[in-house]
């Protein structure tokens, strides 16, 4: 842990009492990750159960139980596609499919080039906008071929901000 990720985690802490520190859980796993080349290796999680105070355990299984946390390497530009009812009936699957063909990847896999992956997650909560992916940090939305084409060619241009 970096001097300027340990200044970031005590900031975290100061918004929770002493001892409450485990209620920092999610905000000080995002900023390991995202300082850590966005994934949480098994000594990153052991070292966050020592800042916390908590069991190791305990940190495992908050990681294991959210999607937006990586327990391994990821591709720069995961695609994280809705696979949830509302998103698939107006063709998110099909899109994810369509995705993976393009890219010669199945879902989980990375390119060899190591730009892309596939995931399918469940509700990201924009609905009325399927099919959608998350993207880093961002939401691409009532997604088609062309669009998911254009996407793809602006991540290979490095067009796409994840932040
Ligand atoms: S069903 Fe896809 S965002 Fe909710």
């Amino acid at each position: 842990m970096s001097d300027e990720l340990m200044a970031r985690i005590n900031e975290l802490l100061s918004h929770y009492p002493a001892d409450k520190k485990k209620s920092a859980m999610l905000p000080v796993l995002h900023a390991v990750q995202d300082a850590h080349d966005n994934w949480l290796s098994v000594e990153l999680m052991d070292k966050v159960a020592e800042i916390l105070e908590v069991k190791p355990i305990e940190v495992y299984e908050v990681v294991t139980f959210y999607t937006m946390f990586n327990q391994k390497p990821i591709a720069k530009y995961m695609f994280e596609f809705c696979r949830t009812a509302c998103c698939c009936l107006r063709g998110g699957e099909d899109l994810m499919d369509y995705t993976c063909q393009k890219l010669g990847i199945k879902p989980g896999e990375i390119t060899e080039d190591g730009m892309f992956s596939v995931v399918g997650v469940e509700c990201l909560g924009a609905c009325g906008f399927g099919p959608m992916l998350q993207l880093g940090d961002n939401y691409h939305e009532n997604l088609t071929k062309e669009k998911m084409d254009a996407l793809i060619e602006d991540c290979k241009q490095g067009k796409v901000n994840l932040h």
